[in-house]
């Protein structure tokens, strides 16, 4: 037996107890008649002693122990002298009177402990040093719970838990796929699955009724914080269900999740239509802790001679309490903030209502102080507030707008990390524009049913269509997405035909898929939830690379594996990747 107990379980209780604990060596201090070990394992880190009474050859092994080692000790616990209140066995130590080395350590490249000295590559490099620092752990230990009560509850609402193939025919979803070659198919590649969008639909013509799936899905997208090319998804479909049955199912698991995991109770999540939340919050997807909404002032603000506003389709802002006494170079800051690619606005107009009571603006010269006032009237400002307000082609200045909300409630410390602000935003619209292809583009994917009341627009004015679509947003992500499906073969060849596949080129993609729908598909909907997002952010961190064992870095490589990599030519001849010319005489 390697053990008797772990290192994070003793206490007083213990004492007198003889006991033997394996794990790494945090740390050694020799104070000469004394030398204390800390002896780190998953559980926790017990404090082990030499002293006088020890034997001299533990003495020696304990002299040649270095960081990370792997040890056993057997010892007699004991109660500390000076108790350690910030750890759960800080009141023990253990009086050891042996010691086995099982495996030594070279120095490591960093600290194993939470204020490490290692930077971000390092880390990454030596993720599996850095996977033993406990916060790192505690992350996936939360993973792993959050999986357990989501699989717990799903499976009592009935839900079946199906794995799906990862070798797939490609799926269009919006982002790339990743292929995989077939050896045995010579010219022929699968694509990994961005997600299992059909499959689980032909779950559901295959009767299953209630379909989940903890999986992996990959895409081969431009990577952020918020972005893994594999990653992973609370993947779900039901049958003869309507949109309120969908949203009421994975509100359900969602308050279960954090009142099981986080201890908190939240309110009914809130139903917010795409429209309100583009013109309230410049977001598809709202942080709803906070308020300083976008208030459109396009009218108001024409026929002043400022030529900026004069040509602008539309012209907003919002209004941040408290801060009219930012300093001109704050405010040049924050100009030149909106100014970057990222959030890509021309320039910044601000109004400032001073606590002396007078009111000044970038625009004096077109705005006389009624003017201002009556802005600052429609905004519901008040003195000490400062309005900032971007003008330009709608869509574009209220997401720039949007990001500048969010910008300034971080400044201001208005989304706090504990507080959960769930809410569905709704009716999103079924398709987009695409200027440079010149077609549209389904906005969540091709299998999205229209509103009924709106399939009439389809051919007249698609670009107004509703879709039965969703999505899950809690303090500004977007943690979910799903939509009621197309069951109707017609229907779904009508989308097609919109999308600009020929009925060919939609027979080749998709046949299989409509196929199915001629024997008998009942109505389903369903849902995905990221579950990396949700972690990350129940975890209270900003990347979901934390709560992932072994990420990525944002150029889609495992430093620590050093992938991806070339493969040798014969590989690549054996995949028929390359055609192998006879060498020249
Ligand atoms: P969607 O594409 O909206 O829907 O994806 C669902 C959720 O998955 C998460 N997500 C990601 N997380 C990390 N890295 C990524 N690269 C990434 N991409 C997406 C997001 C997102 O809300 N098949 C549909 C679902 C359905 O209709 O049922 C789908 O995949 O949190």
């Amino acid at each position: 037996m390697y053990r008797t107990n772990t290192c994070g379980e003793l206490n007083l209780a213990h004492c007198g107890h003889e006991v033997t604990l394996a794990g790494w060596v945090q740390r050694v201090r020799d104070l000469g008649a004394m030398t204390f070990i800390d002896l780190r394992d998953r559980y926790g880190i017990t404090q082990l002693v030499t002293d006088e009474h020890t034997p001299e050859h533990v003495k020696e092994a304990v002299n040649h122990l270095g960081r990370e080692f792997v040890i056993q000790a057997k010892g007699i616990v004991r109660e500390r002298a000076s108790k350690n209140k910030n750890i759960s066995t800080g009141d023990i130590e253990i009086e050891i009177s042996s010691i086995r080395v099982l495996s030594k350590s070279e120095v490591p490249p960093f600290t194993i402990q939470n204020d490490t000295d290692g930077g971000d590559d390092l880390r990454m490099k030596y993720r599996y040093l850095d996977l033993r620092r406990p916060m790192v752990q505690q992350n996936l230990f939360l993973r792993a719970n959050m999986a357990h009560v989501t699989r717990t509850y799903l499976s009592e609402q009935g839900f079946i838990e199906t794995e799906t193939p990862v070798l797939i025919k490609s799926t269009p979803e919006g982002a790339r796929d990743f292929v995989v070659p077939s050896r045995m198919n010579p010219g022929e590649f699968y694509a990994l699955p961005q997600s299992p969008q059909i499959f689980k639909q032909l779950l559901m013509v295959a009767g299953f009724d209630k379909y989940f799936q903890i999986v992996k899905c990959f895409r081969d997208e431009d990577l952020r914080a918020d972005r893994q090319p594999e990653f992973t998804q609370i993947d779900c479909e039901m049958s003869f269900v309507e949109q309120e049955d969908v949203l009421n199912t994975f509100e359900g698991l969602t308050r279960h999740l954090l009142r099981e995991i986080k201890g908190v109770e939240v309110d009914v999540f809130p139903r917010m239509p795409w429209s309100v939340a583009m013109e309230k919050y410049g977001s598809d997807k709202p942080d709803i802790r906070f308020d300083m909404f976008l208030h459109e002032m396009t009218d108001r603000l024409k026929g002043k001679g400022f030529q900026v506003f004069e040509s602008a389709p539309y012209i907003g802002g919002i209004c941040v309490s408290g801060v009219a006494e930012y300093t001109r170079k704050q405010l040049d800051e924050l100009t030149e903030w909106v100014k970057r690619p990222q959030i890509g606005s021309k320039g910044l107009v601000y109004i400032k209502l001073n606590n002396d009571g007078s009111i000044r603006s970038s625009v004096d010269k077109f705005y006389n102080e009624e003017d201002l006032k009556g802005i600052a009237g429609l905004m519901g400002a008040k003195q000490g507030d400062l309005i900032l307000i971007l003008s330009g082609e709608r869509e574009h200045t209220q997401n720039a707008l949007g990001l500048l909300r969010v910008e300034m409630a971080n400044r201001l410390g208005l989304r706090p990390k504990d507080v959960f602000k769930p809410l569905w935003v709704v009716d999103f619209p079924l398709l987009e524009w695409n200027e440079e292809t010149q077609r549209y583009f389904a906005m969540h994917h091709p299998f999205t049913s229209p509103k009924p009341e709106d399939i009439a627009l389809l051919d007249s004015d698609p670009g107004k269509v509703r879709a039965n679509a969703y999505d899950l947003v809690i303090n500004g992500v977007e943690i979910g997405g799903g939509s009621v499906r197309i069951f109707d073969s017609q229907l779904q060849a009508t989308m097609f035909r919109i999308l600009g596949f020929t009925p060919a080129q939609a027979e080749a993609q998709f046949g299989f898929l409509m196929n199915a729908f001629r024997y008998g598909a009942p109505p389903h909907a369903g849902i995905a939830f990221g579950f990396d997002r949700l972690v990350s952010m129940f975890a209270g961190l900003d990347s979901i690379r934390d709560v992932i064992a072994f990420p990525k870095n944002n150029s889609g490589r495992d430093v620590m594996n050093d992938s991806p990599s070339p493969i040798s030519d014969d590989q690549l001849e054996e995949l028929n990747l390359i055609i192998n010319l006879p060498s020249e005489k």
